[in-house]
């Protein structure tokens, strides 16, 4: 479908949310959808990355709640749309961070504050606020916590195995490394561990949200179910 489109007979702004552990596809599917409906995608691991950054510039520790919380309520992180095919650039304040926050180190950062519970509580009313007018949003905890009652939700999950195959080929094409598959599966593990084992906001399914395992689904297959649901969703409620 070329023409962007909110599904027939939306009456408010659509929220879609796409939940799931790293190397699951979230990143590409959201954006796909995104595209799709002709919204915008709100990234929210972006922002603990960028908040990383900020910090690690400041000299803050990550693991220093009342520091971090106090970056929170003014923080200048904007979102801009790049065109098709392209995720949304990344600023703070005035400059482009957008690939700054992709590196190991900040991933690293992201991890470790987002463990905090001042950094997720403080998170939730800039979180709410980017989503206002209607996007798709992706993360680990919008489903559950930050957007509980949100329209269409999400989980997208993959074997152990599968993310960490998709990961390794990421790792050659971007970075043109090869590390073997039995380090890139500890890695993926060790992430999944840290993120559905904290104890504020684990990476958890909601209660209402649809499943979706795409260990043997390309991303077209994904992009299409999760349109499929949402379509017929607004479909039923007109
Ligand atoms: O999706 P990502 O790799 O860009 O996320 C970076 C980190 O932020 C990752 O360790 C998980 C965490 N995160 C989170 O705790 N809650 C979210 N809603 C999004 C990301």
């Amino acid at each position: 479908m070329n023409q962007p489109t909110q599904p027939k007979g939306a009456k408010h702004p659509l929220l879609i949310v796409i939940d799931g552990p790293a190397g699951a596809g979230k990143s590409t599917v959201a954006r796909r959808v995104a595209e799709h409906y002709g919204m915008p995608l709100l990234d929210t691991g972006a922002i603990y990355r960028t908040l990383a950054l900020a910090a690690k510039r400041q000299g803050l520790s990550w693991n220093d709640g009342a520091e971090l919380a106090r970056l929170l309520p003014e923080f200048p992180i904007a979102f801009e749309p790049a065109g098709r095919g392209k995720g949304p650039r990344v600023r703070l304040g005035d400059e482009d961070v957008t690939a700054e926050i992709r590196t190991p180190e900040i991933a690293l950062g992201a991890s470790t504050v987002s463990q905090l519970p001042t950094v997720r509580t403080g998170l939730l009313g800039l979180q709410r606020r980017l989503a206002a007018g209607g996007c798709v949003a992706e993360g680990r905890d919008l489903g559950s916590v930050v957007f509980p009652d949100a329209p269409h939700k999400f989980f997208l999950t993959a074997s152990l195995e599968t993310r960490a195959r998709r990961r390794q080929a990421e790792f050659s094409a971007r970075r043109g490394r090869d590390v073997s598959l039995a380090e890139v599966m500890r890695e993926v593990e060790a992430r999944d561990s840290r993120d559905t084992q904290r104890a504020t906001a684990p990476l958890i399914q909601a209660k209402d949200a649809v499943a979706v395992d795409s260990s043997d689904m390309s991303i077209d297959e994904v992009v299409s179910r999760i349109i499929e649901v949402v379509d017929s969703r607004v479909r039923q409620a007109g």
